[in-house]
């Protein structure tokens, strides 16, 4: 069976992001090889990385979580906010932590997806390129075929964030798709 751990780079109760990710993992019984599922997983709980934490007491149980999630999947599908043209902080820093320890090895080779949404007219392309140096030096595999910029997001989601556009979903469909059939 074909796993994708799915993360939102939003901590926001109604996140485009997240509601993204949320359509994405609805999407995924439709998705080939069947069987395929996506895994909602959760940046919420990862503090702010410290060094001095790290060597007191180690990896904090929600890192380890993720890097548990990220072993056993078969690919990582990052829904990436922009904020001033580039990634946010709390999804950097959760990839930061995630790297540690033993966790580095789990990015190698690891087929990425990015996508991303916001209310703006750029789809976060800059967040999206933001991320690239980053994907590189943790020689993970960036997707590149497909592209999903959701650009004008707040007129697509629905008050709690559950995206409500039809063509969105079609495209998110079609990006979920080319995506999982290489995995
Ligand atoms: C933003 N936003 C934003 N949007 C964008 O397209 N380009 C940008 O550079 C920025 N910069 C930016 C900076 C900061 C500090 C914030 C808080 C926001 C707007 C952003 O896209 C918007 O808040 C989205 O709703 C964030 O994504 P979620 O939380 O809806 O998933």
């Amino acid at each position: 069976m074909t796993t994708i751990l799915g993360l939102s780079g939003s901590l926001r109760r109604a996140s485009f992001n997240t509601g993204l990710l949320r359509a994405a993992a609805e999407l995924a019984p439709e998705l080939t090889p069947a069987g395929t599922t996506i895994l909602q997983g959760s940046i919420r709980a990862v503090p702010l990385y410290d060094a001095d934490l790290e060597a007191a007491s180690g990896l904090p149980a929600s890192v380890q979580q993720l890097q548990a999630q990220l072993r056993a999947a078969d690919g990582l599908l990052m829904v990436t906010p922009e904020y001033n043209n580039g990634m946010p902080g709390v999804f950097k820093n959760a990839i930061d932590w995630m790297s540690r320890g033993p966790g580095l090895a789990y990015f190698v080779g690891k087929p990425v997806a990015l996508l991303g949404a916001s209310p703006g007219g750029f789809g976060t392309v800059l967040a999206q390129n933001d991320w690239l140096p980053v994907l590189r030096t943790l020689k993970a595999e960036l997707w590149a075929e497909g592209r999903m910029l959701v650009s004008r997001a707040s007129g697509l989601f629905d008050e709690n964030g559950a995206l409500t556009d039809d063509r969105t979903r079609a495209a998110l469909r079609d990006f979920i798709a080319g995506y999982s059939a290489t995995l």
